[in-house]
């Protein structure tokens, strides 16, 4: 279990969708022995619908607003390993929350890597579009440079999520012994 100040830590895991948030997460707090939360299938409990339902009924900026509350939330509470959707780090006010609240990790992954798990799913509503390589690329530009603001950056560019996992393991490890 990761220490900072002698005190556990929540972990939570940023990234663009297909970086392999929910999968490393879920592993990650297996090898650690502490819950696992998924953000986005929180959201989708507390509001009732899925997320492309909720962008379609709602709209996005009340999919933003229903985010920010369940990680808020989650951040709260027990020390637990946080799945975030891609987007939910770009709110300055949650940010500003995890940085102070919890260990944030960026798994960073290019563009190849990120559209070749992605391409096959359609539960993405940002990605629902003509050209969805497109979407993923701008968003990579937008968001990148407010990622590199978590603590720690694993990469993950290749599908052995168990490494990735124990990279990240070993990057925790470093990170809490250097501060
Ligand atoms: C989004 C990412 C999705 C989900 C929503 C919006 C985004 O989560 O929250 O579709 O803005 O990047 P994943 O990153 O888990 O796919």
């Amino acid at each position: 279990m990761p220490f900072k100040n002698n005190a556990p830590q929540t972990i939570i895991l940023v990234g663009l969708m297909g970086a392999g948030k929910t999968s490393t997460g879920r592993l990650l707090a297996s090898y650690l022995d502490i819950p696992f939360v998924d953000a986005d299938a929180e959201i989708e409990r507390a509001a009732g619908y899925t997320v492309s339902e909720i962008f379609e009924r709602f709209g996005e900026k009340a999919f933003r607003d229903g985010e920010v509350k369940v990680i808020k939330r989650l951040l709260e509470g027990e020390p637990k390993v946080i799945a975030t959707g891609g987007g939910a780090f770009m709110n300055e006010s949650l940010r500003n929350d995890i940085k102070s609240k919890a260990l944030s990790i960026w798994l960073r992954s290019d563009i190849d890597t990120l559209f070749d798990r992605v391409i096959r799913t359609n539960h993405r509503p940002l990605l629902q579009k003509e050209n969805p390589k497109e979407v993923l690329e701008k968003l990579m530009q937008e968001r990148y440079p407010i990622y590199e603001q978590a603590d720690i950056i694993v990469d993950s560019l290749h599908n052995n999520v168990d490494k990735i996992a124990k990279d990240t393991l070993n990057k925790i490890e470093e990170f809490l012994s250097r501060n």
